[in-house]
C-alpha cells in the first residue's frame, strides 16, 4: 500500500497553472524511437492519443514499455511505470542524468562494433542475463533482431543479434534530448500495474497496454500478469471517476478473430479500431515470412464516451 500512497495524484508536485491546462493538440510521437520494444505503439501513438480527453488531471501509464504513447501525448503531469526494473532505470536515467544514459549507449555501441559484432552482442547479452545491468539492456534493445525484445520465463533476454547497424551515439544523443523534453512531466516508477491503476482518481486518465492475453504474456519474462486482475482494477478506477483506455488484441482483416477477449458488460462504453498493419512479432514467430494478407487491428476500449 506504501507504493500506492506514493503515486496518488494529490501527492504529486503541484505545478502552478498546469492543472486542467490544455493538452497539446497534435500528438505525433517524436521522430525515431529512443528504445525499441516488443509491442511498441510508436506507429499508432497518434491514433491512440486522438481518443484521449484534453482535460487530464494526471496521466497514468502502468505498462509503459518504450513510452511511445506517453511521449506522443506528452502529459504535463504523469506517472509511468513498468514491472521490468532495468527498463524503468533507463527511463529514470534519461530524466535525471541524460549524459549518463548517452554515455552508457556510446560505450556499449563502441564495444559492439569493435571486432566481431555478433560475438560482441552475445557477450553483452550474456552480461545482461547475469547482472540485469540496464546499460546492457539499452544496447540490446537497439541492436537485437527486428526490435523483437523478447524475454524468457526466467527474465533472460533471448533475441538474436540484428543484421542492422544500431544508430550511432550522435543520433542517440539527439533522440535522448527530444524524448527527455517530451517526458518532462512524467515520473517513472518500478511497479506492478495494480498499484498504479489503483492510484488514479477523478479527472485522471489511465492508458493500459498490457501484454496481449493470447500471444505476449510470455515475452516479457516471468511477470505476474492477469487480465482479470487488470479488469478488476479498471472497474475500481472507473468507480472513483478515472477514465481508463485499454489497448487489446484486435481482429485480422481476413475477419478471423486473433483473440476474442470477453469484457465485463458495461465496463467499457466505447470501442475503437486502431489499424496496426502487419505485425513484426507475428513475422518473427513465423520465421520471417511476410504476411501480406494479415493486416491486424488493435482495439482501444474506453470507459467513457468521448
Ligand atoms: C505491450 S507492452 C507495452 C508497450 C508500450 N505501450 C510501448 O509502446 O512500448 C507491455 C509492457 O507491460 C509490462 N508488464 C508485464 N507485466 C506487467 C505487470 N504485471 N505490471 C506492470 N507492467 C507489466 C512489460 O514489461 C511490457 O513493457
Amino acid at each position: 500500500m506504501g507504493r500506492q500512497r506514493e503515486a496518488r495524484t494529490a501527492d504529486l508536485p503541484q505545478l502552478p497553472g498546469l492543472l486542467g491546462a490544455a493538452q497539446p493538440t497534435m500528438h505525433a510521437p517524436p521522430r525515431g524511437q529512443l528504445l525499441k520494444w516488443i509491442g511498441s505503439k510508436q506507429r499508432f501513438a497518434s491514433q491512440i492519443c486522438a481518443n484521449f480527453p484534453a482535460d487530464v488531471r494526471c496521466y497514468y501509464e502502468p505498462f509503459v514499455g518504450s513510452a511511445a504513447v506517453c511521449a506522443a501525448f506528452s502529459p504535463q503531469r504523469a506517472v509511468a511505470s513498468d514491472v521490468l526494473e532495468p527498463l524503468v532505470v533507463l527511463w529514470k536515467t534519461l530524466c535525471d542524468a541524460p549524459n549518463v544514459l548517452c554515455h552508457w549507449y556510446a560505450e556499449r555501441w563502441n564495444r559492439l562494433l569493435d571486432g566481431d559484432k555478433v560475438a560482441n552482442y552475445f557477450e553483452i547479452r550474456a552480461e545482461y542475463n547475469r547482472t540485469r545491468d540496464p546499460a546492457d539492456l539499452l544496447l540490446l534493445v537497439r541492436a537485437c533482431y527486428g526490435g523483437v525484445v523478447r524475454f524468457a520465463k526466467d527474465g533472460s533476454m533471448n533475441t538474436p543479434c540484428g543484421v542492422h547497424r544500431p544508430i550511432p551515439p550522435a543520433e542517440f544523443d539527439r533522440r535522448a534530448e527530444v524524448w527527455r523534453a517530451r517526458l518532462a512531466g512524467v515520473r517513472f516508477e518500478h511497479s506492478d500495474f495494480e498499484a498504479m491503476v489503483d492510484a488514479a482518481g477523478a479527472g485522471d486518465l489511465v492508458y493500459c497496454d498490457p501484454p496481449y492475453a493470447d500471444s505476449q504474456n510470455t515475452l516479457y519474462g516471468a511477470q505476474a500478469f492477469s487480465l482479470d486482475r487488470l479488469l478488476a482494477a479498471i472497474d475500481r478506477a472507473k468507480v472513483r471517476g478515472a477514465r481508463v483506455a485499454l489497448s487489446i488484441d484486435g481482429t485480422k482483416r481476413s475477419g478471423r478473430k486473433v483473440c476474442d477477449v470477453p469484457m465485463p458488460a458495461g465496463l467499457f462504453v466505447t470501442d475503437r479500431e486502431i489499424v496496426v498493419g502487419r505485425s513484426m512479432l507475428r513475422r518473427f514467430q513465423l520465421g520471417g515470412q511476410t504476411l501480406e494478407h494479415e493486416v491486424v487491428a488493435d482495439r482501444l476500449l474506453l470507459t467513457w464516451r468521448p
